[in-house]
């Protein structure tokens, strides 16, 4: 069986092929992204309008070279999964519009899916027999039930026990800002590039993690986070490090700050951005004794939270590939995948619709 899943929620365009294998996981046979990142920088963040015209621009070169680098044709496509929120309005409608004139034109069943759930799908691609498992860091297993999972991207920050494929509670969520979010914004006032988290955490491996005290995110009183605090305390710290008080603006800050401040508030706020989720999942952890722990989604590339989770928890979290943690195709194509084996509903192409708030709460 052979599922191309489409992806288009934010700012990559992105298609990818994945296939049955004999063992539990899925072989990922093509993964395609083109990301309009590079527009937005200017920008500070992601401009809706600007992602929309890159979206209509690069959907169907993406495809294309997805099904050529899986070597399939539309004969040996099964179905077809596409994501239908949570994400931008104009984004999300290329990618749907896309999938349903492809399901109608080629007659192939259309699946709709969650993208934060599909982030945990990605840990589903194995290095079995993979095409592209040369060029991909593919874990030789697939995780089991139930799997601890923890996302963490630009847009969400959840902590998920899944009981099986598509039984899922989720424990523990951001009440605000998104763990990746924070990461931008934080960003932002040091003027460091967007996107913040590769940039954070490069200042952060030349500064002092210990610099400033911090509060954490992980609330006290139950299982969720609020990541909105802890961005206004940086703020709040660089305000006080160049002399300032609160009323001084946000974007005049990073003119001020030495590079040895600025790496040392990145150093500070990506320790306590990261303890914050690993304590969370340490609750979990003890709670709810899963088989397997899956991190990902865009903030699962983070160098600290790597390492921390592998020193901290068993059974050993499972990462994907970082190619695979930042939007894409395949972890779309997975979910897709896992509907169409279990016998899912379908969507009916001609009236699937989009929900850009779509959530994973029941
Ligand atoms: O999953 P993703 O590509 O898009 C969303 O669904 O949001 O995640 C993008 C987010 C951005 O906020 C980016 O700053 C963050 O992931 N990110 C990181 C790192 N690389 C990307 N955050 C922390 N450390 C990183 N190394
Ligand atoms: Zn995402």
């Amino acid at each position: 069986m052979r599922v191309l899943g489409i992806e288009s929620s934010c700012d990559e365009t992105a298609a990818a092929v994945v296939a049955s294998s004999s063992q539990q996981g899925l072989k990922l046979l093509s993964n395609s992204v083109a990301s309009s990142v590079d527009l937005h920088k200017a920008y500070g963040g992601v401009v809706p309008e600007i992602a929309a015209r890159s979206h209509l621009e690069s959907i169907l070169p993406v495809i294309e070279d997805a099904m050529e680098v899986a070597e399939a044709g539309w004969d040996d496509i099964d179905a077809i999964a596409v994501t239908v929120g949570p994400g931008l309005s104009g984004s999300l409608l290329i990618g749907s519009l896309t999938a349903r004139t492809l399901a109608i034109a080629k007659n192939k069943p259309l699946f709709p899916v969650n993208h934060v759930e599909a982030h945990i799908y990605a840990a589903f691609l194995t290095k079995q027999g993979a095409h592209l498992s040369t060029t991909y860091e593919l874990p030789a297993t697939a995780p089991k039930f139930p799997i601890l999972a923890l996302i963490v991207s630009g847009g969400h920050t959840q902590l998920v026990l899944f009981k099986n494929h598509f039984r899922y509670k989720v424990l523990g969520r951001t009440l605000d800002d998104a763990v990746g979010e924070a990461f931008d914004k934080v960003a932002k006032v040091l003027g460091l590039p967007y996107p913040g988290g590769p940039s954070v955490s490069e200042a952060a491996q030349k500064g002092n993690p210990g610099f400033v005290k911090l509060p954490s995110a992980k609330l006290k009183e139950s299982d969720d986070f609020s990541y909105s605090g802890l961005k206004t305390a940086v703020l709040r710290r660089a305000q006080e490090v160049v002399g300032k008080d609160y009323t001084f603006p946000s974007h005049q800050i990073a003119d001020l700050l030495t590079d040895e401040q600025r790496n040392n508030l990145a150093a500070t706020f990506q320790k306590t951005a990261i303890e914050s989720l690993i304590t969370g999942l340490k609750l979990a952890l003890d709670k709810h004794k899963p088989k397997s722990i899956v991190i990902a989604g865009g903030v699962a590339a983070n160098g600290l939270l790597r390492q921390l989770a592998k020193e901290n928890f068993s059974p050993t979290p499972i990462f994907p590939d970082i190619k695979l943690c930042v939007d894409n195709g395949a972890m779309i194509a997975a979910n897709g995948f896992f509907q169409l084996k279990l016998g899912c509903q379908t969507a009916d192409p001609y009236s699937l619709e989009i929900d850009p708030q779509l959530s994973m709460l029941a």
